[in-house]
C-alpha cells in the first residue's frame, strides 16, 4: 500500500535520510528499527511531507511525495509523533476533536469508538491531556492519530520513556490495530519489542538502510542481537 523509493532528507547541508527503499504491505507490520540519530523521524516527517525530501512516495500506485500534509491525512495516512505532543492543556475529548479535524461530522461516533479501544480515556475524558501518565497520553496520541480514520498508522517510538509494562500495553494495542485491518509503519529504538510484533523489519543506521528481513528471521540474527538486543 505504500512504497518509498530512493528517499533523500536534508536539512540544509546535514543529509540525514540517504537514498532509501522500503514497502509497508497491507494489513501488516513493517518496523524501522535504528539508534538515536539514524533518520527514523525524519522519514516519517518525509512521508507526510513535513520536511525538504527527495525520492518517489507512492500509496496504492498514485504518487502523494508532493501532495501537502492535510491531503495526506485525507488520503488516510495518520502519524503518532515521537514524544506523543498531545495537547497537555486541552481535555482528552478536545484532543481526540482536534484529531478529527479532517473528519468532524464522525466525530462523536469516533469518539465513541476510542472509548471503546482506550477505556481509561473515557473515564479521564474531561482531564487536561498534560495532567495524564506518560502511559495515557500516549493512549491518547495513538487515539487521536486514529480520529481520521486511517489506514495507514505511523508512530514514532510509542514506548520511549515509559515502563515495560506501559510499553507493553502499548504495543499490544498495535497489534489489536493490526487485527483490526490496519497498516503499520512502526519506527522504535526498542527493536525487540519491535520485531516481536512486526512482520517485517529494516535496520536504519546513519540514513541508510542496512539490513531488512521478515522480523522472525532478525529477531535470531547474531548480527541485530549483538547491535540492538544487547548481545
Ligand atoms: N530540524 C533539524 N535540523 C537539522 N538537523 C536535524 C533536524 N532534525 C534532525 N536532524 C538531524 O538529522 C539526523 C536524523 O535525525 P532523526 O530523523 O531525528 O533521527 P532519529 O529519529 O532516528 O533519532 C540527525 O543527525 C539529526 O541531528
Ligand atoms: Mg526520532
Amino acid at each position: 500500500m505504500l512504497k518509498v523509493k530512493d528517499l533523500h532528507v536534508y536539512y540544509d547541508q546535514i543529509k540525514a535520510v540517504k537514498g532509501i527503499n522500503f514497502e509497508v504491505h497491507e494489513g501488516k507490520i513493517i518496523s524501522l528499527i535504528g539508534s538515536n540519530g539514524a533518520g527514523k523521524t525524519s522519514t516519517l516527517l518525509a512521508l507526510l511531507s513535513m520536511v525538504k525530501k527527495s525520492g518517489e512516495v507512492l500509496h496504492g500506485g498514485f504518487s502523494i511525495a508532493n501532495l501537502s500534509t492535510a491531503n495526506i491525512v485525507k488520503r488516510g495516512i495518520s502519524l503518532v509523533p515521537e514524544g506523543r505532543r498531545v495537547f497537555i492543556n486541552l481535555s482528552v475529548e478536545e484532543n481526540l476533536r482536534i484529531g478529527a479535524f479532517n473528519n468532524d461530522e464522525n466525530y462523536q461516533t469516533l469518539t465513541q469508538k476510542m472509548y471503546e479501544l482506550f477505556p481509561r480515556l473515557k473515564q479521564k475524558r474531561k482531564q487536561l491531556a498534560g495532567s495524564m501518565s506518560g502511559g495515557e497520553q500516549q493512549m491518547l496520541a495513538i487515539g487521536r492519530a486514529l480520529m481520521s480514520e486511517p489506514q495507514l498508522l505511523m508512530l514514532d517510538e510509542p514506548s520511549l520513556g515509559l515502563s515495560p509494562k506501559l510499553s507493553g500495553e502499548v504495543f499490544e494495542i498495535i497489534v489489536e490495530l493490526k487485527n483490526r485491518g490496519l497498516s503499520i509503519l512502526l519506527v522504535e529504538q526498542n527493536a525487540y519489542a519491535a520485531l516481536k510484533i512486526a512482520d517485517y523489519a529494516y535496520v536504519l543506521e546513519n540514513g541508510k538502510i542496512t539490513l531488512q528481513d521478515q522480523a522472525s528471521n532478525m529477531i535470531n540474527s547474531d548480527l541485530i542481537r549483538q547491535k540492538y538486543l544487547g548481545g
